[in-house]
């Protein structure tokens, strides 16, 4: 028995050395609804890769939500708004809907327009690279902010009611003609220079429009169109925990 011991102590600091190690590096998303109405968060891994809190949930009015990606994860958080689902989670919302579910399916994500959080948090040392982005157009305001990391950790987000800023021909209404989503100039008007697609496939060929930049006026800190420049849209922190608020300024 005392032969052991040695081998026995290694092991059981090899277990608090590694309990440790994944305490340390573990990345806290916390999502907050400070709006006036609820919205039921939807989440999307990339690569088909496992979802994270069953994919969706509902969040009432000043409630909080945390989410813990692993190392390496990369995806997509947003928020549906006027959803209907019953008990067993089936129904459908206004914005954002990912397939008639509570729980957003693997490889599902949220019907346009949509405001996206995006996230692929660093593995090994490496910093997190996070957006907030209008490219799939826009339906609810929200700040991507950082706590505790290091580096160059700037907010991202879109603070604005693009609602109501909306072009005629890029919103969508509801039952009762409210404007419940702004749809992108891509969406809107499937023109290659809007899209970034065809001869405009690349940065040097897809300046901003008039469209792409009345997005980027009233939402300075998020993608206003996919070649957007990356210094004002996409950020990084190195270990850093999140917090995504829903109608930052409610
Ligand atoms: C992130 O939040 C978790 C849980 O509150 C905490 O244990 C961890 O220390 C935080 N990370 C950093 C880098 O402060
Ligand atoms: C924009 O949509 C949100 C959420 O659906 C709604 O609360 C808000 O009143 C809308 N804004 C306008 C100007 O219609
Ligand atoms: C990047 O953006 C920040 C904040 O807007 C600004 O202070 C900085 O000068 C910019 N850097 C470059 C290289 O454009």
């Amino acid at each position: 028995m005392a032969r052991f011991s040695g081998l026995h102590l290694l092991f059981f600091s090899f277990i608090i050395a590694t309990g440790t190690i994944s305490l340390v590096s573990g990345t806290v998303i916390t999502i907050v609804n400070s709006c006036s109405f609820p919205v039921w968060p939807g989440l999307l891994t990339g690569d088909k890769g496992a979802q994270l809190n069953d994919g969706g949930f509902e969040l009432a009015p000043g409630a909080t939500m945390d989410v813990t990606p692993p190392a390496g994860w990369s995806g997509r958080i947003w928020g549906r708004t006027g959803c209907n689902f019953d008990a067993s989670g089936t129904g459908s919302c206004l914005t954002g809907d990912c397939g008639n579910t509570l729980k957003c399916p693997v490889g599902v994500g949220g019907a346009t327009p949509v405001t996206l959080a995006e996230f692929t948090i660093g593995k090994d040392g490496r910093p997190d690279n996070y957006d907030v982005s209008l490219v799939d157009g826009y339906n609810i305001q929200m700040a991507l902010t950082t706590r505790d990391g290091t580096g160059d950790c700037r907010s991202g987000g879109c603070d604005s009611d693009l609602n109501g800023s909306c072009p005629n021909d890029q919103r969508v209404l509801d039952g009762a003609n409210n404007v419940v989503a702004c749809k992108s100039a891509c969406e809107a008007f499937k023109k290659p220079e809007y899209c970034c697609t065809g001869a405009f496939d690349k940065l040097e060929t897809c300046p901003p429009t008039d469209l792409s930049k009345m997005f980027k006026a009233a939402c300075p800190r998020a993608y206003s169109y996919a070649y957007d420049d990356k210094n004002t849209s996409l950020f990084t922190c190195t270990n850093a925990n999140y917090s995504i608020v829903f109608c930052p300024k409610a």
